[in-house]
């Protein structure tokens, strides 16, 4: 996992001039504090730092990956995908590379993804990365969302193993709640006319569910309540269908995994799942609601500290804009890192730094080419 090293605490919104309290923040929400990026950080900054981590503890080189996911909803660009640039960025030079965008249910759904790829056989080792800085679309004027989020990112390693350690997954959506929360990007530069001959300019273009029209700024906007009601649904719904088609009681759960994005979500869904305080993961009180990283930075911390063990069964659950949700059971199976060996950080920053050197020399090629051709005409024929 990576968070940056940014923290802003809940007083920092008081002292801004907010119209808000500490305690009304902490109390409706769990939160304490959130790490938030640096002007200069980009996702994929924060996706390349947790795959060089999760690839370190599975002691794999580059070279092993076959395919790498980036679950995002703030990707560094429209394209290229994120997912590419941490591929050039770790030398991951027999890798494909794609973004996935289910909101913060995205990471949930990138481990569903891949542990298929897995388990057709189509891919031995997939690296699935959540990572998000939903802080650049926040507008740090509205009280009912700019204190809820917070920027991060946690990474996975899936390979083969003689006994599947996902048991079930699903995932869902429901689009006609799209307009519950939204950051308008793209569709807002439609609505404003893209340039192109015979386009309109009207700018009266609707949400994807009709409710409101798009307006010029591109911060994220949300129906708190609605989407609070519907959560607590949703999410003890989904682990439910998981751990039926898995075979597993509540009694066998070691640990339930919920999208970190309010405490009392939590603590509803764990009431209807019939699971004690202790048996819920829950470290938003630090972070805040780091969107698809909220799941893998939750179970990096649940495996460093303790909370999950060999054979344990671990149920996630996320839901998310779209609408989406989507929830996954598993079998822990393979030992827990205890220890990085003293060498891998240099090993790391060895390969890092060969991958950078690999990347410009392959700038370079093409930049070379293009000049021959140029020299040649090549353009013109
Ligand atoms: N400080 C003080 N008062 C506030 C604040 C704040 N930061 N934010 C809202 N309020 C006010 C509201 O304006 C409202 O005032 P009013 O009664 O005078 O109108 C009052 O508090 C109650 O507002 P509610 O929205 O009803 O408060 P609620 O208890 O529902 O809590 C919250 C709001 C925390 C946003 C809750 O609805 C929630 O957590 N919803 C789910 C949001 C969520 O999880 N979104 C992420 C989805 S995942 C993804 O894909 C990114």
């Amino acid at each position: 996992m990576y968070v940056p090293e940014r923290v802003v605490p809940n007083d920092s919104f008081v002292t801004m001039g907010l119209d808000t309290t500490e305690e009304w923040i902490s109390s409706r929400t769990g939160i304490e504090r959130r790490r938030v990026v640096e002007a200069d950080e980009a996702t994929s900054d924060m996706a390349t730092k947790a795959a060089v981590q999760a690839m370190a503890v599975a002691g794999l080189h580059a070279g092993d990956i076959d395919l790498v996911i980036v679950a995002t909803c703030t990707p560094d660009h429209v394209m290229p995908a994120t997912a590419s640039i941490v591929q050039d960025r770790l030398g991951m030079l027999n890798a494909g590379a794609m973004d996935l965008n289910a909101a913060c249910s995205g990471f949930v759904y990138a481990l569903a993804t891949g542990a298929a790829q897995v388990e057709s056989g189509r891919a031995k080792n997939v690296l699935v990365i959540g990572a998000d800085e939903l802080s650049i679309y926040l507008n740090w004027q509205d009280r009912s969302t700019c204190v809820l989020f917070g920027d991060g990112a946690g990474a996975v390693v899936l390979r083969q193993a003689r006994a599947p350690g996902i048991m079930d997954s699903t995932t869902g959506s429901d689009g006609s709640g799209a307009g519950l929360l939204t950051i308008k990007g793209a569709s807002r530069r439609r609505a404003s006319n893209n340039g192109a001959p015979g386009g309109s300019a009207n700018g009266s273009e609707e949400a994807p569910n009709g409710e409101a029209p798009i307006t010029e700024d591109g911060y994220l906007t949300m129906n708190g309540p609605q989407i609070f009601r519907w959560a607590t649904q949703i999410m003890p719904r989904a682990a439910e269908e998981v751990m039926a088609a898995s075979g597993l009681k509540t009694e066998d759960i070691s640990l339930f995994i919920p999208h970190q994005a309010n405490d009392r979500i939590m603590k509803a869904s764990a009431k209807r799942l019939g699971l004690p305080p202790e048996k819920v993961f829950s470290n938003v009180r630090e972070y805040g609601n780091t969107s698809a990283a909220s799941i893998p930075i939750a179970l990096c911390e649940a495996l460093n500290t303790g909370r999950v063990d060999v054979g344990d069964h671990v149920v996630l659950s996320s839901f998310g804009a779209g609408l989406t949700w989507a929830a996954l059971a598993l079998r822990w199976s393979v030992p827990i890192p205890s220890h990085v060996a003293p060498w891998q950080p240099i090993q790391r920053q060895v390969a890092s730094r060969m991958a950078a050197v690999r990347s410009v020399l392959r700038r370079g090629e093409r930049s070379v080419r293009t000049r021959i051709d140029k020299t040649l005409g090549k353009n013109e024929d």
